[in-house]
């Protein structure tokens, strides 16, 4: 073989290798060519939102978890019930989910200038991205080009969401799975720096006597927000995750966990648990180390065994898959 056909062959190879790896055909700016604005309309849409109702972006933070640890980042979460598809939103996972009816707002902005061609699970991406922003966050730069799932995974959201009091080692695992670390896995649990609690999810910290981690005067203010041990759930009944800075995404999450006022187990055990507990205290004393952990994380998470290319669709509405 000559000199020429051998260099032929390897671009040929490199091309095959190009185009064979279907693992992330996730892009940056997907859509330059087919909605040059697209993320400008999510952009200007989260923002609006965000002066009409604050905590439209705390809900983008969450969705983006509830979704991408879910099977993938596909707006599976988004789907509701109809015939033959049950929604992720029922869980018992997914309680407390609110704002679900604003993302329908900014994915009719989408259609008007570009009918069918930005999905939902891009929608569920980028409107978190934008959140974490308007909440004092960092800028996370994210790729585009997910395919929405034509089928809810309603049947693994129990076991693929951890529960508010599973073991440290049993998170560190499920999140490990998808590819992110402890320290990721800390960096992650920041989201609990902004939103709200439902005292369902803490009165067994609290009844029939106060779990001995929580401070004491901490678990009186927390007890004054649920005052009895069998709440009713749908009462607005709930306490800040973060007394200090309720709307903010900082590292005041973990200056909280070091003095003990923690709000869920999950999150009191990060700052006593061998593995995670280094990564509290640093996360506590440098938020620049935080903002870059969590930057990190968040990126994973979005890139989580995305639907490209010719898997899935671009569902026209969020809440239901196409018909055909
Ligand atoms: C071990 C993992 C996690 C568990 C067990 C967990 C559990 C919970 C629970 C029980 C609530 C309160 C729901 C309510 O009572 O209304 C909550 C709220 C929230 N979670 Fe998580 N979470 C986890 C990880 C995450 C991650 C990774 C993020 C995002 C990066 C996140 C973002 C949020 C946000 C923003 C809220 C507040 C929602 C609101 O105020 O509407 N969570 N979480
Ligand atoms: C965890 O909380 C759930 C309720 O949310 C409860 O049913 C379960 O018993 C708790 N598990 C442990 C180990 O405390």
């Amino acid at each position: 073989m000559n000199c020429s056909s051998s260099f032929i062959l390897l671009l040929l190879s490199l091309l095959f290798l190009q185009f064979s790896s279907g693992n992330s055909q996730l892009q940056l700016n997907y859509y330059a060519q087919s909605c040059p604005r697209a993320e400008e309309i999510i952009k200007e849409q989260v923002i609006k939102l965000y002066y009409k109702h604050g905590n439209t972006a705390v809900s983008w933070v969450r969705n983006l978890f509830h979704d991408c640890i879910v099977k993938s980042c596909d707006a599976s979460l988004l789907l509701e019930k109809v015939a033959g598809i049950e929604s992720e939103q029922a869980s018992q996972k997914s309680f407390g989910m609110r704002n679900f009816k604003y993302v329908s707002t900014i994915k009719a902005a989408l259609e008007q200038e570009c009918p069918g061609t930005v999905s939902c699970a891009d929608v569920v991406a980028l409107s978190a991205r934008d959140g974490i922003v308007m909440l004092g966050g960092p800028r996370i730069e994210m790729k585009t080009g997910r395919k929405d799932s034509k089928q809810s995974w309603a049947a693994e959201v129990d076991q693929s969401i951890p529960n508010h009091n599973d073991s440290i080692s049993s998170v560190l695992s499920r999140f490990q799975s998808i590819g992110i670390d402890a320290e990721g896995t800390v960096a992650l649990l920041g989201g609990h720096s902004v939103g709200r609690v439902h005292c369902v999810n803490l009165v067994d910290r609290l009844y029939p006597t106060v779990d001995p981690t929580m401070d004491p005067v901490y678990a009186n203010y927390i007890k004054g927000r649920c005052p009895t041990p069998n709440p009713d759930p749908k009462a607005v009944l709930y306490a800040r995750n973060d007394r200090e800075t309720p709307m903010i995404l900082d590292n005041f999450y973990y200056k909280n966990l070091l003095k003990n006022k923690g709000l869920l187990v999950v999150d009191q055990q990060l700052a006593s648990h061998p593995i995670t507990a280094p990564y509290v205290q640093k996360m506590a004393a440098d938020k620049d180390y935080f903002r870059q952990k969590f930057s990190r994380a968040v990126l994973l998470l979005s890139e989580n065994n995305p639907l490209t290319g010719d898997q899935g669709e671009i569902r026209k509405d969020c809440r239901y898959v196409n018909a055909h």
